[in-house]
């Protein structure tokens, strides 16, 4: 059966090093959206990896391909895939020629939209163009891969988006748009990648009846429809996207994965965000600095009632966990279990200003205590009983299995269930 990991809560849960993990079983490994936002690490013996765009298949020689859904930065892109060919040899990577291009104005925009805003509005995206580049293509502007066969085709879109936006450019002293040399180097990069372009048909003839990862980047809270707007990404993160950003019409079961405890980057609501000692400890023993921006990642308890909205939205039928050896020394772990709600009855994720009232009582925790180090990694049944026991309370909340359990960023570290 195809698979699809889809991220839970504000991205990072691990996505990177469990679709390597997975991938062994499958012939295709696809991303669906979102571009170079994205930053999945994963360590394979002594080399460790930093993937933004290309899914996590490659290490393993997997084939894989960048859906339509994706927003592509051709120099970063470019970079990637030259890195990746001196670790991998011939790696197999294509590309949808519906992508749309993040170009240069995209990340002087994203730039402009984060400055116009107070403080606390901030969105504190990453910086790469990524909103931008959706609202180009949402906009019926952007500049497609399959432009790029035609420098007349190129020099069109260019003229009528320069008219667009050299106004606002200017106003904020950035540079205004320079036709020729992005022509120039838009025409150059078409020559050095052209060979992994193709067509939506090309992938689905060749992979009929092949077994597909779909690989999430971001994750459900961070979803554009479904999450904490306007703190969220400009994608559709969750599964159901998948369909529509990938162009690949096939059933799949979905992994949803979570980290035992909470992260976030950049602003917006996170009810169990912790301010105190604790956060701190968690954010240094789970190195927890955000992989494309560098910023320390907020961290705060695991959240369940998030979680099970996540579990709803991308109908997962089973779970991941990484991440709980962080957790190990602490000498009480909490789970928020309730929001101890000031305004409102009851939380609406969709309209996520109603996660202000959210402000959380002892009485809002589960108490779980130490399970101390965690020696023996050869199957769930070894665990200590505390782990088992805080894993056996996740599953009874969610009523979905958690069927793989991740203890630490290499490949053996994990057990399937
Ligand atoms: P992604 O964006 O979802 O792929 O996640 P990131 O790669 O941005 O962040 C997850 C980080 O945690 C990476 O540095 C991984 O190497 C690491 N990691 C993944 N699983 C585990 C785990 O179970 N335990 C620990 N300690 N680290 C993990
Ligand atoms: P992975 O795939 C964590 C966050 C940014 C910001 C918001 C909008 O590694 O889980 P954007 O640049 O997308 O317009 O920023 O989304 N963000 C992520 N946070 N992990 C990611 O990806 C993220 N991609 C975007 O920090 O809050
Ligand atoms: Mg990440």
């Amino acid at each position: 059966m195809n698979k699809a990991v889809i991220g839970l809560q504000w991205g990072d849960e691990g996505k990177g090093k469990i679709v390597d993990y997975l991938s062994d079983d499958f012939d295709l490994v696809v991303r669906y959206q979102g571009g170079n936002n994205a930053g999945h690490t994963v360590i394979v013996d002594d080399t460790t990896y930093k993937l933004n765009l290309i899914p996590s298949g490659v290490i393993r020689g997997k084939i894989c391909y960048l859906g339509q859904g994706v927003v592509l930065d051709p120099y970063h892109f470019y970079n990637e895939y030259n890195q990746i060919t001196k670790k991998i040899d011939n790696p197999m990577v294509y590309l949808s020629s519906n992508i749309p291009l993040i170009l240069e104005y995209h990340k002087q925009l994203d730039k402009i939209n984060e400055l116009i805003l107070k403080n606390e509005k901030k969105i504190g995206t990453t910086s790469k163009g990524i909103g931008p580049a959706y609202q180009d293509k949402v906009g019926r502007k952007s500049i497609k891969l399959y432009d790029l066969k035609s420098k007349y085709v190129i020099e069109e879109k260019l003229h009528t988006i320069k008219k667009f936006y050299d106004p606002i450019l200017e106003s904020f002293d950035e540079s205004k748009i320079n036709i020729e040399k992005t022509v120039q180097e838009l025409l150059n990069f078409y020559d050095l990648v052209k060979e992994l372009i193709v067509d939506n048909s090309f992938i689905k003839k060749k992979f009929i009846n092949k077994k597909i990862l779909f690989e999430g980047a971001q994750g459900a809270l961070l979803d554009l429809d479904h999450g904490s707007y306007p703190f969220v990404t400009s994608s559709n993160t969750v599964s159901s996207n998948i369909v529509i950003g990938s162009a690949i019409q096939v059933d799949y079961k979905t992994v949803g994965i979570f980290k035992a405890y909470a992260t976030r980057v950049g602003n917006g609501p996170f009810p169990s965000e912790l301010f105190d000692d604790v956060g701190d400890y968690i954010a240094k023993k789970g190195v927890e600095i955000g992989t494309v921006t560098k910023r320390k990642r907020r961290c705060g308890w695991l959240d369940l009632v998030s979680l099970k909205y996540s579990c709803e939205i991308n109908r997962v039928d089973e779970l991941c966990m990484t991440k709980a050896d962080v957790l190990n020394n602490l000498s009480e772990i909490k789970v928020c279990k309730s929001y101890n709600l000031k305004k409102y009855e009851d939380v609406n994720f969709s309209e996520s200003y109603s996660l202000d009232a959210v402000s959380l009582d002892d009485e809002d925790f589960e108490l779980f205590p130490s399970w101390g180090e965690v020696k023996d990694l050869s199957k769930f049944e070894n665990l200590p009983y505390n782990l088992k026991k805080f894993i056996s309370y996740i599953e009874e909340y969610l009523s979905i299995p958690i069927k793989i359990i991740s203890l630490g960023p290499e490949r053996n570290q994990t057990i399937i269930r």
